[in-house]
């Protein structure tokens, strides 16, 4: 397959609207005949010839004309349509038709109009774009109508291009049909569910990837490359080069690698306990397996250096790609491998995989699904059956808890002969072959799983369909698909930064990270906190999600950050009975939450790795923070977004229902007159059990004014509703002490003499000393810091930011001198134990106009995946994966911090606060239903309303409020 060098076009529905007056002449000619004819009726004569449409019109009416009357009739209407298009101007070009010819033009790729109409050539001259066209076919040319492909293979020929170098471009299932049958790959311009049959399909240029179109690689700044092969690097290069699609994650591990170098498919949302162990997600066999053998040498990079490795990770569109040389006694065996997560369709993984051999060789080649998968408190797979049906292997797993697993593997190849072989938990496909010098072999293969939470009455017929139609369409197609669905998350979600490559990089490569585990099929689920790469933190969703990813959501992606803000409405039975099981009222949400919302941190959640005890954590008892985050996270969608459908469908629920457990959980100090939080955990995780952590109280108090808030907007919206709800809760005779705690809650308040917030009663009271000397302290490397003998526990050294964390999320609440004097204060007394931290301290130094000293903290956290500079245990237990928190922390520190973005819900304000080293910041950003680009520079923005808005929103740039209609720029200086 080599790079596409034409691309063929049909005209009406592709590149103009002309639909609209083809429809009013055959509705003329129609009336005229006394035929009743609807814009339904017309949508069958879409893209099929003049004569064949006047056919199809005669059947609706039930009549017939002679030969001679047809041709007068399809004359009339073909003269009304000429009268109809005579104005016809480029302004009736399709959105990003001229862009996108141009683009192509520049590249050398040869344009040819393949479209039915006999009035093509008139139309392109009106519409101006006749040049940019290399040839042009249309229906004086041809005598077969579409779904013959002769129109399309004239095209290629006048262009002098083989048609399997060429795309079409379609509006009509019979063009596509014609372009299929043609050989080329065709991109349907419509609605997916008609134009079935095509590649892929787009609903208009303004949405198409160009370089996607003729095969031009990702940009070099989305490539992230590791060369040479280093066996230490397997573990960080599982989760740095991982893929996700929101379903499931495949760890960047080599093809040939088995449970014992962590291979890990992971399933998002299927968990399962075996006895007393931790409840984690499941691994499922993985259908990728694949390792070949030359001679008596396994070519596995563990046991077989190969001679050159690289390994590659084009974040652009999501594929990981592998690229190796093996040496062996004999021969040198060069292995090619690519492979990708359909975000198209979730259930789908393919693989294209290539060998070489420098010399005549008998080679195996053994692929096919790995069922002894990587478990950490496994194994899950009760009952693993594997079977072989009709040139597709079936896996069927049952899980502990009874869950069903499927994954089927099928593949495409064309060499060698191929024997089946079940060894154990695995099942390949043993194909042996005679591979000639130099000749590069390919083969494909399509993996499809599905499980019982998937919604369907059989996983194993839905993965057998699914990977059946993956082998139908083809690689290329899903590729395409698949591709085309991540440039579109680009496209709304990249940040482009001037002059720091090396910061850009890690900023990208972060957002990356933070879609791989975005749950875009479902809002049953969110992101766990070590996303979709393995089983550590057992898979379970922390306030990580709502406090440190959802911002990037909320302003990029608002249909993404919907099914994250419901996956808490959906799992509010677990928070209650969580309150219930402790004895509270209300919703206490999960430290650490899976499907159903139930907690599932232990009370002994960390093991000391002196004693190998279990030690008593406070962390699902005591870190009451939780259900005001998650409270947070739903109001900023409504102040966001402008959505306010999530507070009508769970959302004011749960808000009433956190506040029912935080007045439960208070207390009311009768002296002092006010209601105070004692025994919590706040963020610092080394300070257990203390009284009115700064942090917490804020939090709570936002998430009790929001619940005054939400009621008055429901009682304004919807009357009715907000009585039937607070009547089915059962809340009306508590809202008045609801309203009393939300004024009478004390906040910790600056000291009026250093402004530094304590960060909880007692805390100035502990021991002073430098992080360098508790350190000095330190006994075992894994040692935990915290709980009850924690060298940190009796010293003011905290695990991660969190007076911090308050300044950060309540900005507007806090003076600019209280930042700066808490920043300073806590900052060297935070050991960073938290992958959470960095970026608490690039937000607020940002906010303070420090972005010089940011600019570390932005790194760190930007890099983390990357450097692989993280904690890999705590006690003995293993906490490696990804951190999508960070990555989303990196995002925020760069737009939100860097780029001044904020907003309360009036008004969307920027003002940026560069770091010294960056020229400029670029990004889109969602407010409210509308879309804004902005591009700021240091003492300039310059914000542009998409084209598309439908309504001015409020926008305040450096201090100067703006509205700005559709299309509309204005640049700010200051
Ligand atoms: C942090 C928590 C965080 C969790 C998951 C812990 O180490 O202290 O704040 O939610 O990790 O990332």
């Amino acid at each position: 397959m080599g790079a596409i060098r034409g691309v063929i076009f049909d005209l009406d529905g592709v590149l103009v609207d002309t639909a609209r007056y083809h429809y009013l002449a055959w509705k003329r000619l129609a009336g005229e005949l006394h035929i009743d004819f609807t814009s339904e009726d017309n949508e069958r004569l879409k893209g099929i010839s003049r004569v064949r449409s006047l056919e199809i019109l005669l059947e609706l009416g039930g009549k017939t004309l002679a030969e001679a009357d047809k041709a007068k009739a399809a004359d009339k209407k073909n003269s009304w349509y000429l009268e109809y298009i005579r104005d016809i101007t480029p302004n009736e070009l399709l959105p990003d038709v001229v862009p996108f010819l141009t683009y192509l033009r520049e590249r050398g790729v040869k344009l040819s109009l393949g479209s039915a109409s006999k009035n093509a050539a008139v139309i392109l001259d009106k519409l101006a774009i006749s040049s940019m066209f290399d040839a042009v076919v249309d229906g004086t040319h041809v005598s077969k109508a579409k779904p013959d492909p002769e129109i399309f293979l004239a095209a290629a020929r006048a262009l002098g291009i083989p048609p399997a170098l060429c795309v079409v471009f379609e509006d009509a299932s019979a063009g596509v049909e014609a372009g299929k049958s043609a050989g080329m790959t065709v991109i349907g311009v419509g609605d997916p569910a008609v134009l079935t049959e095509a590649d892929m399909v787009i609903k208009n240029f303004a949405e198409l990837s160009f370089p996607l179109v003729i095969e031009e690689p990702s940009p070099p700044d989305f490539i992230l490359t590791a060369t040479g092969f280093h066996k230490d690097d397997a573990e960080l290069n599982g989760s740095k080069f991982l893929l996700g699609n929101g379903y499931v994650g495949y760890r960047g591990t080599l093809e040939e690698y088995g449970k014992d170098s962590q291979v890990a498919v992971t399933m998002a949302g299927l968990y399962d306990k075996v006895g007393d162990a931790w409840r984690e997600p499941v691994n499922a066999p993985n259908g990728f397996y694949t390792v070949l053998t030359a001679g008596g040498d396994v070519l596995n990079a563990f046991e077989h250096a190969p001679a050159r490795h690289q390994q590659t990770l084009d974040m652009r569109r999501a594929v990981h790609g592998r690229d190796s040389v093996f040496r062996t006694s004999a021969n040198e065996i060069r292995v090619r491998s690519e492979r990708f997560l359909s975000l198209d369709d979730v259930h789908l993984m393919a693989m294209k995989y290539q060998f070489k051999a420098a010399r005549a060789e008998k080679l195996v080649i053994r692929t096919g699904v790995d069922g002894e998968v990587w478990d950490i408190n496994g194994p899950h797979l009760a009952e693993l059956h594997a079977s072989q049906a009709s040139d597709r292997i079936v896996v069927n797993a049952r899980t502990n808890e009874g869950h069903q697993l499927t994954v089927v593997e099928a593949i495409e190849f064309d060499f060698g002969t191929q024997r089946v072989v079940a060894e154990g938990k695995t099942v390949v496909r043993e194909i042996t072959i005679d591979a000639e010098p130099d000749r590069e072999y390919t083969f494909f293969k399509f993996i499809s799983v599905f499980t019982s939470n998937d919604g369907v009455q059989s996983p194993e017929a839905a993965a057998v369909e699914h990977s059946a139609a993956a082998v139908q369409r083809g690689y290329r197609a899903l590729y395409l698909r698949h591709a085309q669905a991540w440039e579109a998350r680009w496209s709304r979600s990249d940040v482009v930064v001037g002059g720091d490559p090396e910061g850009q990089f890690a900023l990208r490569y972060s957002i990356y990270q933070l879609y791989l585990a975005a749950p875009g099929h479902t809002d049953k689920l969110s992101i766990p906190a070590r996303g979709l790469s393995g089983q550590t933190y057992k898979g379970a969703v922390f306030w990580d999600t709502e406090m440190f990813m959802l911002p990037f959501f909320l302003y990029t992606d608002p249909a993404l950050a919907k099914n994250l803000v419901k996956y808490r409405c959906n799992t509010l039975g677990g928070a209650k009975r969580k309150a219930a099981e402790y004895g509270y009222r209300g919703a206490y949400y999960a430290w650490e939450s899976q499907e159903t919302g139930d907690d599932v941190c232990t009370h002994f959640n960390v093991t000391d790795v002196f004693t190998g005890r279990p030690m008593r954590t406070y962390f699902r008892d005591k870190q009451i923070h939780i259900s005001a985050d998650v409270v947070y996270g739903i109001w900023q969608y409504y102040l966001i977004t402008g959505d306010d459908s999530v507070l009508f469908d769970g959302g004011a629920e749960v808000i009433l229902e956190c506040a029912r457990f935080f007045y439960s959980y208070a207390y009311f100090k009768n002296g002092k007159n006010r209601f105070e939080l004692l025994d919590v955990t706040g963020p610092d995780e080394y300070h257990e059990r203390v009284n009115n952590n700064a942090f917490t109280n804020s939090a709570v108090k936002y998430s009790l004014d929001t619940a005054v808030r939400v009621l008055e907007l429901l009682n304004r919206k919807d009357d009715r509703y907000y009585n039937a709800l607070i009547d089915r809760i059962g809340i009306r005779d508590e809202l008045a002490s609801i309203r009393e705690m939300s004024q009478a809650l004390y906040v910790p308040a600056p000291d009026p003499k250093t402004l530094v917030i304590e960060q909880f009663d007692g805390y100035e009271r502990l021991e002073e000393l430098t992080l360098t000397e508790l350190k000095s302290r330190i006994k075992h490397p894994n040692e935990y810091l915290g709980g009850g003998c924690g060298l940190a526990t009796t010293t003011k050294i905290i695990k991660q930011a969190d007076v911090a964390v308050m300044l950060h999320v309540f900005k507007n609440d806090h003076s600019h001198e209280v930042k700066r004097a808490n920043w300073e204060y806590y900052e060297p007394r935070t050991e960073h134990g938290s992958s959470l931290s960095a970026c608490i301290y690039a937000l607020v130094a940002a906010d303070i106009g420090e972005s010089d000293w940011a600019y570390g903290y932005f790194m760190k956290t930007a890099t983390i995946d990357l450097s692989g500079d993280y904690k890999r245990f705590v006690g003995p237990l293993y906490i490696g994966g990804t951190h999508p928190a960070a990555n989303g922390g990196a995002w925020m520190s760069a737009v939100l911090g860097f780029g001044g973005l904020n907003s309360d819900g009036d008004a969307l304000k920027i003002k940026p606060s560069l770091p010294p080293r960056w020229s400029s910041i670029g990004y889109r950003v969602c407010f409210q239903g509308q879309d804004y680009r902005v591009e700021a520079s240091h003492g300039e923005v310059k914000i542009t309303a998409s084209a598309d808005n439908k309504t001015a929103g409020r926008l305040e740039v450096a201090g100067k409020p703006l509205q700005l209609a559709a299309g509309e720029s204005e640049t700010v200086r200051w």
